[in-house]
């Protein structure tokens, strides 16, 4: 693990993120300044090369993957070589871990605290598995917990609690050779709910203890935080391609056309008291023979109920088996494009029982990261990207900006995120070959 922060070899303050998502594959270009994070272009293509999240068809996605750069290349007239990357998917496994290391002089250094961490990295971990994160949830001093950052505090034993992330090496490894087929470097890979995380979470949720909960197309990803930590992750194998997939069988229309019902006029609850979802009007839909049909609009929200209801309730689960082990939580962010299914943040506030709100890129009081001096803010990013289903690929990019970003200290969460993601990068190096 390096503690020097990375800096780019071009000299340039210009970041891409990749989100390979199960629907779409999205480039995004962002130019790091010291008024925040500047959105210079986004691009999405159909991504149909992966499945759950995980890549399974190398030719198709490294195909979308450089129609998106294109278009990014096309707009802003300057060519992409390095990527961030983001990863998800069932093979994502997480566990805790613990090391203790003495302090050799009066107080914490940093070299002590990179000690510490490394002696609880030094764990067991299947050969087919590679640890992708290890993040601190606790510093301990002498017997004293809670410690957030101990850099320059005076104790002569610190132990860390970490929070290890693994992935299974040959996801990572086909994910890497899409990126390569395309021609791209890969900077960095990230976990995919962190990134959505950075980019749609204040450091007040953080600490406060919050669930982030992003619903894409093939899964739905969770990532809990407390104290400003990251404490646990989750993947769930249920997405909205679930919710599209229940309509084409229910109403017996193309897939295609399931997923315009769904968009235009689907509501997760039949019951709903909103005038969308409690609508009597008939809608049309185009069966599989090509014949129009009419079709009461309530049919819809009554094939999406149960999907809706049985994936809060997985979430409701996670989420119990978290505050189970301490750890209260005051608040849900969805995100993800299936978040946007019409009357689901309702019905997950009364399945929850928690205040639920949807997490967009851009918010007003988005200069909120924790990190003193220049806050980050999203600039000129047009209207229709401030969506949750670009949330993974701008977190992508703030994340890639924090080795431009003021350095507020050892601990910052951007800082840690980074030196994580450095030690990441060594191994994916050494698996690629590079
Ligand atoms: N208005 C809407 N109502 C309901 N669902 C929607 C709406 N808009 C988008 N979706 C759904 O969001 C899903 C895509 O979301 P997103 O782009 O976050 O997924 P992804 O990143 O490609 O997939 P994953 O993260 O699972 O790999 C699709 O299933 C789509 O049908
Ligand atoms: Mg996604």
């Amino acid at each position: 693990m390096t503690m020097e922060r990375r800096k780019r070899t071009n000299g340039s303050n210009i970041i891409v993120g990749l989100d390979v998502g199960t629907t779409k594959i999205c480039a995004i270009m962002g130019e790091a300044g010291e008024a925040g994070i500047g959105v210079l272009a986004v691009s999405s293509h159909p991504s149909s090369g992966l499945k759950k999240g995980v890549v399974i068809d190398i030719e198709v996605t490294a195909n979308s993957i450089k129609k998106s750069v294109a278009d990014i290349e096309e707009e802003t007239g300057s060519s992409v070589r390095e990527v961030y990357v983001g990863i998800a998917g069932s093979h994502i496994k997480s566990f805790s871990s613990y090391g203790a290391v003495g302090i050799k002089g009066k107080e914490v250094t940093h070299d002590d605290v990179e000690r510490a961490i490394e002696s609880a990295s030094a764990v067991y971990v299947p050969l087919d598995r590679e640890i992708l994160h290890v993040l601190p949830t606790d510093f301990i001093l002498d017997g004293q917990d809670g410690i957030k950052d101990p850099v320059g505090m005076a104790g002569v034993r610190l132990e860390v609690k970490v929070y290890i992330v693994t992935g299974a090496v040959t996801s990572v490894q086909n994910l890497l050779k899409c990126c390569e087929r395309a021609g791209l470097e890969v900077v960095d890979i990230v976990l995919q709910p962190l990134a959505s995380a950075e980019a749609t979470l204040t450091s007040y949720e953080r600490d406060m203890g919050v669930v982030l909960v992003d619903i894409g197309g093939g899964t739905t990803d969770i990532a809990l935080y407390k104290d400003g930590w990251l404490r646990h992750t989750a993947v769930l194998g249920v997405g909205g391609n679930h919710f599209t997939n229940d309509i084409s069988v229910g109403l017996r229309v193309p897939f295609p056309e399931a997923e315009r019902i769904k968009k235009k006029f689907g509501a997760a609850a039949s019951y709903a008291s909103s005038t969308d979802t409690n609508d009597t009007t008939d809608v049309d839909v185009v069966a599989i023979d090509g014949q129009v049909r009419s079709i009461p609009r309530k049919y819809i929200s009554e094939i999406l109920q149960p999907r809706s209801e049985e994936l809060l309730d997985l979430i409701r689960q996670e989420i119990q088996a978290f505050q189970g082990g301490g750890f209260a939580v005051s608040g849900v962010i969805l995100t993800g494009g299936s978040s946007m299914l019409s009357g689901f943040d309702r019905m997950a506030e009364a399945i929850l029982s928690l205040p639920v709100r949807i997490g967009y890129p851009v918010r007003a009081d988005h200069d909120d990261r924790g990190r003193s001096g220049a806050a980050v803010t999203i600039q000129g990013m047009k209207g229709e990207f401030n969506s949750p289903i670009y949330a993974t690929g701008i977190g992508l990019v703030i994340y890639g900006a924090g080795s431009f970003l003021p350095d507020e200290g050892f601990m910052s969460s951007s800082n840690v995120f980074n030196r994580v993601v450095a030690k990441m990068a060594g191994w994916f190096k050494k698996i690629v070959g590079k």
